[in-house]
């Protein structure tokens, strides 16, 4: 029967208090080791090469490009200083071609430069840019990237279901050079960033209190404000007392998480088995696919649909994120949405009784997912205020957050905030603010390549 696979799913997925404070002091002890030398543990604890945020006199036209969540965006806006900030925006977005996802690394980058191309065509109205100069870019290329300078970094690995042949270990700022040169696009890239540091950037455009910044999207990442002295791996090379982001790449956290034989089967079968395993717990590439494997178990083993195999749901990936979430939004007494879902992407008809166990292994998984996510965000806060007590905590301090995942899921929300709010104890989380941020990464991007303009602010 459904009942014991049910009960077991949800005891090997429960993040009680305990669980989640484990958690959450791993991210601590795993950010410190990954600081301390390069390789040191699972987090990467990347160098940004941004060592100024926004300060608000940002001004002139910049164009950003933005690759590696479901869609490809390319954007330009018009800065105008303190008093004017942002004049105009404009963006298109497309979303990536699969094909392009398993294909070379000079495809997938001749869509990117044809795409700036053309959106760069249209530019007109308020967007206006001095005679002379060339337009400038900033490129939020969202994979682990080992940065070289603000202008250029080395991509470790594809994540999230990419893989293009020839871009690892390649600048990839020199690939969509190459690209730009094949499109006859003469632009320039003045900022190459993660998507989580743009973010960052953004919202700290508007607000001064922003130290963190969080995607959940199709995958997950954290970046943070670091004192350049509290980072020993960079053996004084840069000698300040300043600050910068650190890119964490905690997808590739992966100490004390309850994981599930699903878990472990959806890693074996995926192309990174092995990899990003916090990645693959709580982001929206994943979990409807973990639901997807729990209840083709309760098909086979425990009848949950009758005794029709549903022939469709063996197929991986076809339960997405969206449709689990959309099915945890019924709230109708016979839960007609969940039934027609069901219907739709599984092939199968599911009594109310059926509908209600989908619903409850739906909310375990995404339970997990967002419970974890807090529980990582507050590690992260930990880390910041033993570095600088009182600082965080005593003060108001926001984490900006951004992704599909983050903005589409209410429930992944609230309990996301829940884990945050028992950690910190309901004193301190009211010190914590987490927000979406408004503008996503792309103006932050923009906002970069101004800070890095190579050309003179006197415009
Ligand atoms: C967007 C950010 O809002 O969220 C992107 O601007 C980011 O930079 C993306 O990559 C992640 O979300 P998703 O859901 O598209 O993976
Ligand atoms: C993946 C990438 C990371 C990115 C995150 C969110 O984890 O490795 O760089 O920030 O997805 O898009």
């Amino acid at each position: 029967s459904v009942a014991p696979i049910l009960t077991n799913l949800q005891k090997d997925c429960a993040t009680p208090l305990p669980v989640l404070r484990h958690v959450a002091d791993a991210m601590e002890a795993d950010m410190l080791a990954g600081l301390a030398v390069d390789g040191g543990s699972d987090l990467k604890m990347i160098l940004s090469y941004v060592d100024s945020l926004p300060s608000g006199n940002e001004k002139g036209l910049f164009y950003a490009l933005d690759l590696g969540g479901t869609n490809f965006r390319v954007l330009r806006v018009q800065l105008g200083g303190k008093e004017e900030r942002v004049i105009a925006t404009e963006f298109e977005q497309v979303s990536i071609p699969q094909d392009l996802m398993f294909g070379t690394s000079e495809k997938l980058f001749d869509f990117i430069a044809s795409g700036l191309a053309e959106f760069a065509l249209k530019e007109g109205g308020k967007f206006h840019l001095p005679p002379g100069r060339l337009r400038e870019i900033g490129f939020t290329f969202s994979f682990p990237v080992k940065q070289t300078s603000i202008d250029s970094g080395i991509l470790i690995k594809w994540t999230k279901g990419f893989a293009v042949s020839g871009t690892a270990g390649r600048d990839v700022v020199a690939c969509l050079n190459e690209a730009m040169k094949r499109q006859g696009v003469n632009m320039r890239v003045s900022a190459l960033v993660n998507d989580a540091v743009g973010t960052l950037a953004g919202a700290r455009y508007w607000d001064n209190d922003i130290m963190v910044a969080v995607i959940l999207g199709t995958g997950t990442n954290a970046c943070y404000v670091e004192r350049l002295d509290a980072i020993p791996k960079l053996q004084g090379q840069i000698s300040s007392n300043g600050k910068t982001i650190i890119n964490t790449e905690w997808g590739a956290f992966s100490t004390g998480l309850p994981l599930t034989v699903y878990d472990r089967e959806m890693d074996d079968a995926s192309i990174n088995p092995g990899e990003q395993i916090f990645e693959k717990t709580i982001s929206g590439m994943y979990l409807g696919e973990i639901v997807r494997r729990v209840l083709l178990k309760m098909a086979k083993d425990g009848d949950l649909f009758g005794s029709s195999f549903p022939e469709k749901l063996a197929t991986p990936f076809v339960l997405s994120t969206p449709d689990i979430c959309a099915m945890q939004q019924d709230n109708s007494s016979d839960l007609q949405a969940v039934g027609s879902i069901l219907y739709d992407v599984a092939g199968v008809e599911a009594n109310l009784r059926a509908r209600k166990i989908v619903v409850e292994v739906c909310d375990t998984i995404v339970k997990r997912g967002g419970r974890l996510a807090g529980a990582g965000i507050v590690g992260i806060l930990q880390k910041m205020e033993e570095d600088s007590k009182g600082l965080i905590f005593g003060k108001r301090t926001v984490v900006a957050m951004d992704g599909g995942l983050y903005e589409n899921y209410p429930q992944y929300r609230g309990y996301l905030q829940d884990a945050v709010t028992e950690l910190l104890g309901s004193d301190i989380s009211k010190n914590v603010v987490i927000e979406h941020s408004k503008d996503g990464s792309g103006i932050g991007a923009a906002l970069l390549a101004a800070a890095n303009s190579k050309y003179e602010h006197d415009f």
